[in-house]
């Protein structure tokens, strides 16, 4: 048994907010799966904070939820206990706003709010792909954004920010995310080159044991990680796009000291 078993078991709430989707499920601790089915709302435009508050109000609502049910929030910024440091791919006036005062304003409920893709490691780590790995995990979600989530032994190094590492003179997100292989048109062996370059600065930093890949595109992984050498393995994220509402959920659950 792992040291994190005892809190897997009840339900919580998780929320992935998303550049194009707000998503959320009750899910079980126990097993990693939705208790019930997950819903999805568009997000707003302009993404600001106090629509998207709503929107997750309208989220929370959606489910019976008892009040004391834990609810995670993960969201694509940093955020320092609580406060979002900057954001590079919703409305910009998210910069400084705390979020989890804001949705106790909008629902009366207490949240705990985390990085989407510290969220999306801690479900892979918990529940799928690293799941008891020892040592290093690195995992990158490979999206609008490049989201990182570092992991040492079970235990979540918050805030990694590593899609915005500056390599060759760009901010890396912007060469080797998912979004510029639509915007520029990318085969998969041109968009695989610049991941190749990506993860060998990050494998250079890091030395991590495992690679883990997540993000929508992960589904089509035989398309890319093959293409990929590197000294750690590099494996598919195995919860894809469930991962943020899943890893939200049990850090909301375990209290996490990120609140
Ligand atoms: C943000 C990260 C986020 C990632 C994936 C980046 O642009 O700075 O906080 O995890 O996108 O959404």
């Amino acid at each position: 048994m792992s040291k994190h078993s005892h809190h897997h078991h009840g339900l919580a709430f998780g929320i992935d907010v998303g550049g194009s989707g707000i998503k959320g499920a009750p899910v079980d601790l126990a097993t990693g799966e939705f208790a019930q089915e997950r819903h999805r709302i568009p997000t707003p435009q302009p993404s600001t904070p106090e629509a998207v508050a709503k929107v997750i109000a309208e989220l929370v609502d959606e489910y019976d939820l008892p009040h004391d049910v834990p609810i995670g929030v993960a969201f694509p910024g940093p955020i320092h206990h609580g406060v979002i440091g900057f954001i590079a791919n919703l409305d910009k006036s998210w910069k400084g706003v705390d979020l989890p005062a804001l949705i106790k304003k909008e629902t009366g409920r207490h949240v705990v709010a985390v990085n989407d893709a510290d969220a999306a490691g801690i479900g892979e780590v918990r529940y799928g792909a690293a799941k008891d790995t020892k040592g290093v995990v690195l995992l990158a979600t490979l999206g609008t954004g490049i989201g990182s989530a570092l992991v040492v032994d079970g235990i979540l190094v918050p805030n990694t920010e590593l899609g915005h590492l500056e390599i060759d003179g760009f901010d890396a997100e912007s060469r080797a995310a998912e979004s510029a292989r639509g915007r520029e048109d990318l085969s998969w062996e041109e968009w695989a080159a610049r991941l190749q370059r990506y993860f060998e600065v990050v494998e250079m930093l890091f030395s991590p044991d495992l690679i883990v890949v997540g993000g929508g595109i992960s589904k089509h992984h035989e398309n890319f990680l093959p293409l990929l050498h590197l000294k750690a393995p590099i494996i598919p994220a195995e919860l894809r796009n469930a991962a943020g509402i899943v890893g939200a959920a049990a850090l909301a659950a375990e209290g996490a000291g990120l609140a």
